[in-house]
């Protein structure tokens, strides 16, 4: 089977791996790289579970092949905590239950901080239209939002000067 030589640049670290042309970028990540927080979901594109970020965006892994992505910035679930800490979204799901089975998690906690890095402060309206290609078979979705509201407000804290009131999201009504 001919492999292509291909070099990416996975959570902050290049790596060269030599693939089959035809083996997609969830597959390198969890078989070649062994960075298996992404998963394997109905490889078809429908469920977001394999979603990674690519230069900050989400990509479905499963319809990537990695010469697509060589050269980019690609961040998988593995590479959210920082310093030893994990990313206020994981801290937030962790906390609230917005985890049950787990499964989709991996792919909406990177959405979800595509989606903070653009909108520090979305609208609950935001955050449902930011996760709604990804798919979650246990929570109903309520707990998922609140975490990711959670996380927004804390991270606007974090960022605020001392004594800065943090406001709320645009177009919210009454408090979080
Ligand atoms: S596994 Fe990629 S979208 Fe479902
Ligand atoms: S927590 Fe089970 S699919 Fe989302």
């Amino acid at each position: 089977m001919p492999k292509v030589l291909v070099t990416l640049r996975v959570n902050g670290e290049a790596c060269e791996v030599a693939v089959p042309v035809h083996k997609t970028l969830l597959e390198v990540l969890r078989e070649d790289l062994r960075l298996t927080g992404t998963k394997h979901g109905c490889e078809l594109g429908e469920c977001g579970t394999c979603t990674v970020l690519v230069d900050g965006e989400p990509w479905l892994s499963c319809l990537t092949l990695p010469v697509e992505v060589e050269g980019r910035e690609i961040l998988t679930v593995e590479g959210l905590a920082q310093g030893g800490r994990p990313h206020p979204l994981q801290a937030a799901f962790a906390e609230l239950g917005a985890a049950q089975c787990g499964y989709c998690t991996p792919g909406i906690l990177v959405t979800a901080k595509a989606l903070l890095d653009a909108t520090p402060r979305p609208t609950r309206q935001e955050i449902a239209q930011a996760l709604s290609g990804n798919l979650c078979r246990c929570t109903g979705y309520v707990k998922i939002f609140e975490a990711v509201e959670l996380a927004a407000r804390r991270m606007a804290e974090e960022a605020a000067p001392a004594g800065a009131p943090v406001s709320a999201p645009a177009g919210a009504a009454g408090g979080e």
